[in-house]
């Protein structure tokens, strides 16, 4: 089965703008999806049975270690049986939720997910990243080079070297702009940049519905 995997990863519920836009891009998607809300569902943090289960045989392992592997094998079959990916993921303290990153530190693995001969099994599938913020980061701004979630997700989910997925990121900013009296003159940027965000996702989805559907991997113009 081919299918879309969706991360959540919002802990505000349906008054997510992350989950909102991400919707958006659902709504638009010809295929099937499967869900993970890391916020509803939590998946725990990568322990010491966690880091030793991987390179440890498996007859050898303790229940602990037996667990852990139980868990990584789980989410890893999830991320691999996808043939596009999106992660609707806000900007927490200039990161990502730490939820976020538990399941990433779950699901990167040498010889599995990452550091494969021949090159990541993800490589060029398209990943949506719906980021939303409640300041503002583009060029100009005060807080502008202070996004450590977007590059960083970059560097995780696309580098050559480990995921290698297509990534693309659609950020609606100043979600505090309806609420914050300091940043209330930013409200009309901020229905703007929201406005084209879900234009963005249904966009997105439309070409990499027509793009899985076709039995490409790769978008025009990535490697
Ligand atoms: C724990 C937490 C940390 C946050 N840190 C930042 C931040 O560093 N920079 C920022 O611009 N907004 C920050 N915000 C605001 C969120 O990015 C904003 O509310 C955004 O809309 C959240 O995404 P969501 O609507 O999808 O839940 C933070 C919000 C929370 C709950």
């Amino acid at each position: 089965m081919s299918y879309l995997l969706r991360i959540d990863a919002s802990a505000s519920g349906d008054a997510s703008i992350s989950r909102q836009v991400a919707d958006s891009f659902t709504t638009g998607w010809g295929g099937d999806i499967v869900r993970r809300d890391l916020a509803l569902d939590p998946v725990g943090h990568l322990d010491t049975a966690g880091i030793t289960a991987r390179t440890i045989p498996a007859d050898d392992h303790t229940p602990a270690q037996k667990a852990a592997a139980v868990l990584q094998d789980e989410l890893v079959e999830e991320f691999l049986g996808a043939q596009a990916y999106l992660f609707a993921v806000p900007l927490y303290n200039y990161s990502m939720p730490s939820v976020f990153k538990a399941w990433l530190d779950q699901i990167m693995i040498v010889g599995r997910t990452i550091g494969v001969a021949g090159g990541a099994p993800s490589a060029g599938r398209p990943a949506v990243v719906v980021s939303a913020r409640g300041g503002g980061y583009g060029p100009g701004a005060p807080q502008h080079g202070k996004d450590f979630l977007v590059p960083a997700l970059r560097t995780i989910l696309g580098d050559a070297n480990l995921m290698s997925l297509d990534v693309r990121p659609i950020t609606p900013e100043l979600t505090y702009a309806p609420a914050m009296e300091p940043l209330r003159h930013l409200l009309p940027a901020h229905r703007a940049c929201l406005e084209e965000a879900h234009a963005q996702a249904r966009r997105q989805a439309a070409e990499i519905t027509a793009v899985v559907a076709a039995g490409r991997p790769k978008l025009p113009g990535t490697r």
